[in-house]
């Protein structure tokens, strides 16, 4: 993987799915070393963010290197000047780019003309360090991923195709109950039918049958960043996918709760079950800044 794009879990193999996983959980235990140390990294920003920005930060600096925020309201790339000359430009002075933007294209764009790694710090597609934080949880507290059933109740957005991805190479079987209309794209369902890892993914509707059995039950927010707009007319259809205590009822009594966070409280998830003893959250927040360690030494350490 080293020196390589990372804008999809789709672009890792198993094995270095495996790799990276283990090697945030060595990191986590041992410490980080400074395997980046002289080498920086450029974050740039479209859409607001707390946890990517912090956790990236964080994770370069323990490894020895730094980040650098491009502040997108003073930079202004695509409008001052085109995403190709900026990232040309930027690739004479840093190591990676770690871009979070709205479209998969924009970050193609991105990867097209850089000659350094880019990363995708989520888009309106995909949301791959998130899934690596997440299966990284996963697997602390619930060891080996394969055979495991992961439910995701909500919109089939960014945050549920990286998982989708992520579930098929750990061996996972992941369901995504959505309202219609609102799940998994079809080109995701069948990009996912054809990766290697042994796990599944199945789209239903109803959010009962999908928690059935399942070892943790995932939400996010019913409009993403960018949606907003749409929040109102959906509430009516997503408000029976609202992860409370009587739907968790219908999982097994230590299922896990996951939300990528920011949640927003009433709407997706009750208070009630994202404070609830089961809930893993802050773990999900943390771990990004482990399975960011590992991703940038796979992608710039010496030994990637
Ligand atoms: N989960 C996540 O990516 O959070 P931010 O939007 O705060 O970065
Ligand atoms: N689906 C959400 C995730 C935020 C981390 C969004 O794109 O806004």
């Amino acid at each position: 993987m080293h020196g390589r794009d990372f804008l999809s879990l789709q672009d890792c193999s198993p094995d270095e799915l495996e790799q990276l996983l283990s090697t945030a959980q060595a990191i986590k235990r041992d410490g980080p070393g400074t395997a980046l140390a002289g080498q920086t990294i450029a974050l740039l920003f479209d859409k607001p963010s707390l946890r990517t920005r912090v956790s990236f930060e964080v994770a370069a600096a323990r490894l020895g290197g730094r980040a650098i925020v491009v502040a997108q309201h003073e930079a202004r790339i695509g409008e001052r000047e085109p995403v190709s000359d900026a990232a040309r430009v930027l690739s004479r002075m840093v190591q990676a780019l770690i871009v979070r933007t709205f479209a998969q294209a924009t970050l193609e764009e991105y990867a097209r003309w850089a000659a350094v790694p880019v990363v995708n710090a989520l888009s309106d597609a995909e949301h791959p360090c998130q899934a690596l934080a997440d299966l990284l949880t996963l697997r602390e507290r619930l060891g080996a991923l394969r055979g495991l059933t992961l439910a995701y109740i909500g919109e089939g957005n960014n945050v549920a195709t990286a998982l989708a991805f992520g579930a098929v190479l750990t061996g996972v079987r992941f369901r995504c109950a959505s309202p219609p209309g609102h799940g998994l794209p079809e080109h995701v369902l069948a990009a996912a039918a054809t990766l290697p890892g042994g796990g599944s993914v199945e789209q239903l509707a109803d959010p009962v049958a999908a928690v059935r059995d399942a070892a943790a039950v995932y939400t996010d927010v019913w409009a993403s960043m960018g949606q907003e707009h749409l929040l109102t007319q959906r509430t009516e259809a997503f408000a029976p996918y609202r992860l409370d205590a009587a739907l968790l009822a219908a999982a097994p009594p230590d299922a896990l709760v996951m939300h990528d966070l920011p949640a927003h409280r009433g709407e997706e998830i009750t208070d009630e079950v994202i404070e609830s003893l089961r809930s893993v959250v802050f773990d999900q927040a943390e771990n990004r800044v482990h399975a960011q360690q590992a991703l940038l030494l796979l992608l710039l350490g010496s030994a990637g």
